[in-house]
């Protein structure tokens, strides 16, 4: 598992983003959902310096990407689908989001240990860095431009219930 500095330290990146998502107007759900962009950054940063967590790192990170993923599909695009220029946001947001789906899988099929392993996983990261500004400067504000504040904030804890149940049903990197 891993340790308590690296989950506080992935806290705190957090929240550093969650202040910038603030200062950026962004509430509710989209607060949530780049704060949680900032946590998932500060892992892929330990994966870098600590390599003997890799495994333990890795299958934490598998599953904060892929729950977060899937619960904003699940509630944000989904309701940003129901107007015609929420659903050019949503669209844009597909393709970036197959993209991340296949190197999580491209990651799960390289052993570990591997050089492989490394540059794949590099390849995620960057993709996940890229994905994760392009949401916070472009697709969040206009998104929440489109849906206005207070059902920005209501999605929020429909997000949370959303994210709890798919990281049930989510297999380990092994299944
Ligand atoms: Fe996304």
């Amino acid at each position: 598992m891993p340790s308590i500095m690296d989950s506080l330290r992935a806290k705190g990146r957090g929240i550093a983003e969650g202040l910038e998502a603030r200062s950026r107007g962004l509430v509710g759900v989209f607060a949530r959902l780049s704060k949680e962009h900032g946590e998932v950054s500060a892992l892929l940063d330990r994966v870098r310096d600590e390599p003997a967590k890799r495994t333990d790192l890795w299958s934490k990170i598998r599953l904060d990407l892929l729950g977060h993923e899937r619960a904003e599909l699940e509630t944000v695009y989904a309701e940003l689908r129901t107007d015609t220029r929420g659903r050019e946001l949503a669209e844009l947001h597909d393709a970036e989001a197959a993209q991340l789906d296949a190197l999580i899988r491209s990651v799960d099929g390289a052993a570990i240990d591997s050089e492989t392993w490394l540059a794949t996983f590099e390849q995620l990261a960057i993709a996940v860095t890229i994905h994760a500004e392009e949401e916070e400067t472009e697709l969040f504000p206009k998104a929440q431009d489109l849906l206005g504040k207070e059902r920005a904030k209501s999605l929020d804890d429909a997000y949370v219930a959303a994210k709890k149940r798919a990281a049930k049903i989510i297999a380990s990197p092994a299944e």
